[in-house]
């Protein structure tokens, strides 16, 4: 591995860190968990997961990833469950993604999203406590985190999400900073928190998303129905943001003057409006694989959201050299062409691995 200091981390030194390590994701089953499974196993980690039993259908299935790499499927609230998978497993590499993800899902159960968000938190660091493995230990929170104020947001900014879900990841975001500082200051294990943007790509089946709304919409010929076209977020490809959480996890591993909390996010270019979002998916299937697209707008009052989220990514741009490698176009083309192969039950697994290989051997 070249010397990591020199600003110039490339992509193979990154896999190379991986390999044979023991790395646990919880949350492994999702969306961003099944990508992240993915790199892992070509990194030649040893990886394992701990999360729910994947959804029908799901990345994780489609992959067949319960045939890959080792699966726990049980609860993160269920603390004897999960310190059973920490003793057993003794990981080196903790990604913390286990989680209720949604907004809506937070406004229509409360109680199950601040349990699920903060006890799993909190299970996790308590397993980490009394387990003298972990060397790195990374909490995947959200850009939601933060109180609504001016914009873009910086790291400093106070956490104090709106939502349910968005203040759950902001407790579960001082949860971890408590637990860094009052058990870990002095330890071998380094602790950071990642506040990540509006992430996309392939296989993503999650409700209320925009490009998994267009995705079902091709997969069952319906017509798309775009809510708050003139939302802006920060989009960006599920990979840059997971080759981003595992840069901090590695470097913070290697140095621990590099824990803390890092927003990951778009350059400011690429954050655009969701009418924006929908005519590039558009305009890709219809120029690459002849498919037409059609989409309807019907304004959405139901929850209350920023209609504009910025971030401010100038601290791991600047600290870890880490920057979006995908252009809008190319990571929304990306979940164009993962849609049209998954509707014509062709080779998506192939697709995926090619992605990586992309974004991780091209410098
Ligand atoms: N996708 C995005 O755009 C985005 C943006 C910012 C932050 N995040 C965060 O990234 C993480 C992963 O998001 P995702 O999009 O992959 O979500 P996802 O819904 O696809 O995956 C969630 C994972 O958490 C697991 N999980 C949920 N409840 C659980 C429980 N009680 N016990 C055990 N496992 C449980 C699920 O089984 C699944 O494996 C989440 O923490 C989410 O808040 C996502």
């Amino acid at each position: 591995m070249q010397n990591i200091f020199d600003n110039n981390i490339n992509n193979m030194d990154i896999l190379e860190f991986y390999k044979n390590k023991k790395v646990l994701i919880t949350g492994h089953t999702g969306f961003k968990g099944a990508w992240l499974s993915e790199i892992l196993l070509l990194a030649k980690a040893d990886v394992v997961g701990y999360a729910l039993s994947p959804e029908d259908p799901s990345l994780f299935q489609i992959n067949g990833l319960d045939k890959r790499m080792k699966s726990y499927f049980a609860d993160i609230r269920d603390y004897d469950s999960l310190r059973q998978v920490f003793i057993q497993e003794q990981p080196e590499i903790v990604f913390h993604m286990a989680a209720q993800p949604l907004v809506k899902d937070g406004y229509l159960e409360p109680k199950m999203t601040y349990e699920t968000n903060i006890n799993g938190t909190l299970n996790v660091l308590e397993c980490m406590r009394s387990t003298s493995s972990v060397k790195s230990f990374l909490n995947i929170t959200t850009d939601k985190v933060y109180k609504s104020s001016q914009m873009p947001h910086e790291e400093s900014d106070m956490l104090d999400g709106f939502d349910p879900y968005s203040n759950s990841k902001s407790c579960s975001e001082l949860i971890t900073q408590t637990y860094a500082r009052c058990y870990f200051k002095d330890s071998k294990c380094a602790i950071s928190t990642a506040r990540s943007g509006n992430v996309i790509g392939g296989g993503d089946f999650n409700k209320y998303r925009l490009l998994s709304d267009c995705m079902r919409a091709v997969i069952d010929d319906k017509e798309m129905v775009l809510h708050n076209p003139d939302y802006i977020r920060p989009y960006y490809h599920v990979l840059d943001a997971l080759k981003g959480y595992m840069t901090i996890a590695m470097m913070q591993y290697i140095d621990h003057t590099f824990t803390g909390s890092y927003n990951l996010g778009p350059t400011n270019t690429n954050a655009i409006s969701n009418q924006e979002i929908i005519t590039l998916f558009k305009n890709k299937l219809e120029k690459d694989y002849n498919y037409s697209f059609s989409y309807i707008i019907q304004n959405d009052s139901s929850t209350i959201e920023d209609t504009q989220l910025l971030l401010n990514t100038n601290k791991i741009q600047d600290l870890l050299h880490w920057h979006p490698t995908l252009s809008i176009e190319d990571a929304i083309g990306e979940v164009a062409t993962w849609t049209y192969l998954y509707k014509n039950q062709m080779d998506t697994k192939s697709h995926i691995q090619d992605m990586i290989h992309k974004v991780f051997h091209d410098e």
